[in-house]
């Protein structure tokens, strides 16, 4: 007899930002879907978003332009069928959105029609990114949690971590659901499903300092490892050039959108020197930004950079950047005269759990949905503001391929209970919080923006290290929020530090000086699970 808790369900759905619940409300007319948060159900990179999401609204624009800027920006290796698959959904995707009541921010144009308000991003050729002011992600979640709340097929499990999917003994390509931590009750329950969809977000959280919130510790891409789906292009972890520089301000970004609208990166005197840089100057992709604010910090011995956007009428920007001017204000700083000190962090990972144009990944029933998967969209370098139109347009579609794939459920396999017999309360919590603290500094300090041959092996050395001491610490002792988080921040540190080491030149967000230059014909990184 069975005495683990089981749920039931059609889809277990493992996070609640765009990707979740744009494949919750996908799905939900037609059959029963359980969504889990690890923390509140708002909690993610969704709601953080500022910048907005690309889609072709504009008549000069071009579903061809979006693709070859996506191209441009991905540094060749792009998958051209995922970013077409993509870049020719967004407008219908935005339009689904809109319809929930999405309220991105219009104008009126020439003749006094309304029209959505576009603004420019680092790598666009063109006014493409919708927006809701500079809180677009906010507005995205709001607009969802709504939606989802009134639906009756939905049922939310907030506070709940998923632990590690379950496979089924008899067809190890099958998945029967997930062992997930029941925080508020602390204690293992058991979610059985006919499908899966991953939808946890990214691993940022697995660098020093980043844009991310708590719950973006890659779990996803460690628990779909764990189960044996392959995992690709981990190298090419973004870094956001530009987060606020202040004490009292933690993991503040500073929307690219300012750049778009004119504000320029400088030195501490004053100096603009993006143009030393770039043809592109101020929006040239991500990872030359970033890569040249790193090195004009180095060189110059400086905390940070300043991003200038006071020569703009203070009412502009008041109006367009309210919440980054509210911040700033907050901390001291009056962006309408005086420049914002920055510095680059941590911000997203391009690589994930590989997946096809349905979202589906190497095992039969289970999907990896937004910044968890790997669909061959973002390439070396993301493009600003393509992942949160990823994650609609992969939610959408992989839920209609489920809703074709939907089957009465047959004969149900026993699911062995969570096994709690060998193991104890914890004697010392500090061994995570160490290891935890020592596993960021040195993945900032080693596999960081700029990387070495040297530095790798280092990193690597260390992660074998932890690795063992927090198997061990695992396997005797009762699971917590912050043991789960710092196991899969150790498998995708180890994933990161495999991919890096594996390419041997510098491209796009990955950089190393032992191999500064390009390969001709380029590959992603496809890492294999080893076979238990
Ligand atoms: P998230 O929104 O991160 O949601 C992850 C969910 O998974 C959460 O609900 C979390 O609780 C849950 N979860 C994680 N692990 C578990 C587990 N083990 N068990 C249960 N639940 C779990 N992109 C753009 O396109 N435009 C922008 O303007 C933009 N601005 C950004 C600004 C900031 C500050 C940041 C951080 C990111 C920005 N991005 C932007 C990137 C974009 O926001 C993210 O890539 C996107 O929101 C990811 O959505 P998601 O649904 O995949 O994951
Ligand atoms: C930003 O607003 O600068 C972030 C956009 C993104 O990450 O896509």
């Amino acid at each position: 007899m069975q005495s683990t808790i089981e749920h039931q369900c059609d889809v277990l759905i493992i996070g609640s930002g765009a990707a979740g619940l744009s494949h919750a409300l996908t799905l939900a007319e037609h059959c029963q879907v359980i969504v889990l948060s690890k923390s509140e159900l708002s909690e993610g990179s969704t709601k953080y978003a500022q910048g907005g999401i690309a889609a072709v609204f504009d008549a000069n624009d071009s579903i061809d332009y979006h693709v070859s800027d996506t191209l441009l920006a991905g540094a060749g290796l792009c998958d051209e069928d995922a970013v077409r698959f993509t870049a020719s959904r967004a407008k219908e995707c935005m339009q689904w959105l809109i319809n929930f009541g999405m309220p991105f921010d219009q104008e009126r144009d020439e003749k006094g029609e309304t029209r959505y308000h576009l603004t420019r991003e680092g790598g666009h050729s063109h006014r493409r990114i919708l927006h809701a002011a500079d809180a677009t992600g906010e507005a995205v979640q709001l607009t969802l949690v709504e939606a989802v709340k009134q639906h009756p097929n939905i049922h939310l499990f907030q506070r709940y971590n998923a632990i590690d999917l379950i496979k089924s003994p008899t067809n190890q390509n099958t998945l029967l659901g997930a062992y997930v931590w029941n925080r508020k009750k602390e204690r293992v329950e058991i979610i059985r499903s006919q499908f899966t969809s991953l939808a946890t977000g990214g691993a940022s959280k697995v660098y020093q300092y980043t844009s991310n919130p708590d719950v973006s510790s890659g779990d996803g891409i460690a628990m779909a490892w764990r189960a044996g789906c392959r995992v690709a292009n981990m190298e090419f972890n973004q870094f956001h050039p530009t987060c606020l520089y202040h004490p009292e301000a933690r993991n503040f970004l500073i929307t690219e959108a300012l750049r778009g609208e004119g504000a320029k990166l400088c030195h501490p005197d004053g100096t603009p020197f993006m143009h030393k840089f770039d043809d592109r100057g101020d929006l040239a992709p991500r990872d030359i930004v970033a890569r040249a604010i790193d090195y004009e910090m180095k060189r110059l011995g400086a905390d940070c950079m300043y991003l200038d956007i006071s020569h703009k009428p203070s009412d502009f920007i008041v109006k367009h950047f309210p919440n980054i001017y509210r911040k700033c204000r907050s901390v001291g700083i009056d962006i309408t005269q005086d420049p914002i000190p920055v510095v680059p962090a941590a911000h997203y990972s391009c690589g994930g759990v590989m997946t096809d144009s349905h979202a589906k990944t190497d095992l039969d029933n289970l999907f990896a949905i937004g910044e968890v998967a790997y669909t061959g969209l973002h390439g070396a370098n993301r493009m600003a503001s393509n992942s949160l139109l990823e994650c609609i347009v992969f939610a959408r579609s992989a839920a209609q391929f489920i809703l074709d794939n939907l089957q009465q459920p047959k004969c149900v396999e026993l699911i062995k209970d969570w096994d709690e017999s060998q193991v104890d309360d914890s004697d010392e919590q500090v061994i995570i919080q160490h290891n935890w603290h020592e596993l960021r500094l040195f993945m900032w300090d080693y596999v960081g923006i700029v990387r070495t041959n040297k530095r790798l092996e280092r990193a690597h050395h260390r992660i074998e290290l932890l690795k063992q001491e927090v198997n061990e610490y695992y396997s005797h002792f009762k699971v917590s929020n912050n043991l789960l988080e710092l196991r899969n921040l150790l498998t995708v540190a180890e994933l990161i530090v495999n991919c890096a080491r594996q390419r041997k030149e510098s491209r796009g967000l990955h950089f190393n000086l032992d191999y500064p230059d390009k390969l001709d014909n380029p590959q992603p990184t496809v890492l294999i699970p080893p076979k238990h």
